[in-house]
């Protein structure tokens, strides 16, 4: 069983092989370009990163499944981990368009960014699933990074620290005081337990390893 630890904030794979590097590139590039586009604008940064984040988990989920159906396999639990991972990056979607909602100009780039990456995404994972769960792993090593940011605009006094909306308490089963940091701090312990799930999933299929059981993180 793979063991996950949420607390390892500082955590990167080191890419070997050209599917690593490939992975690693694109991230970097697509996390320059948001730099570009947004600057220190982190809400809006991260509003549209994350519809992308929350693609890789469902194409995975999805091939996946489809492949088990094929082979008449058993997915060890993987399907429904992959979904969970999916619907957590939905969720932090939803706890920044509570608090803040995209401009026309980001609506249109959410939409072709989305048409752009669901299908490359898919074409990648159904070709390459270890670089695809490479790519998942390198944008959560990026996401942690990025809210860490997030974290020292607040403490900086540069950043608005609202209390942090109900589906976030719900969610993460928050105090019903929590203040946004509080719903970062967790966004970022999830975004550290899909890198380390995602790397661990590219690494078991680059060495044609049997898929262990699904992560059990530690508390
Ligand atoms: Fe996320």
């Amino acid at each position: 069983m793979l063991q996950i630890d949420k607390t390892d904030l500082t955590r990167h794979h080191t890419p070997s092989g050209f599917s690593d590097r490939f992975a690693l590139a694109l991230v970097r590039g697509l996390g320059a370009l948001a730099r570009t586009l947004f600057g220190r604008r982190y809400g809006n940064r991260t509003i549209v990163l994350e519809t992308i984040a929350a693609v890789p988990g469902m194409v995975a989920a999805t091939i996946l499944h489809l492949k088990c159906l094929r082979r008449l396999q058993d997915d060890r639990g993987w399907v429904r981990s992959l979904m969970d991972e999916a619907e957590t990056q939905r969720t932090h979607l939803m706890v920044f368009v509570s608090l803040d909602r995209p401009n026309g100009f980001e609506r249109v780039l959410i939409l072709l960014a989305q048409g752009l990456f669901y299908n490359t995404h898919f074409l990648i994972c159904l070709f390459s699933p270890r670089t695809a769960h490479r790519i998942a792993g390198y944008f959560a090593e990026d996401a942690v990074r990025g809210y860490g940011e997030y974290l020292q605009e607040i403490d900086a006094g540069r950043r608005e620290n609202p209390p942090t909306p109900d589906l976030a308490i719900a969610y993460w089963n928050l105090s019903p005081d929590a203040r946004l940091r509080d719903a970062i701090v967790a966004m970022q312990e999830d975004e550290a337990i899909h890198r380390d799930i995602n790397h661990s999933f590219a690494t078991v299929l680059s060495e044609g390893r049997d898929l262990p059981a699904p992560p059990t993180p530690i508390l």
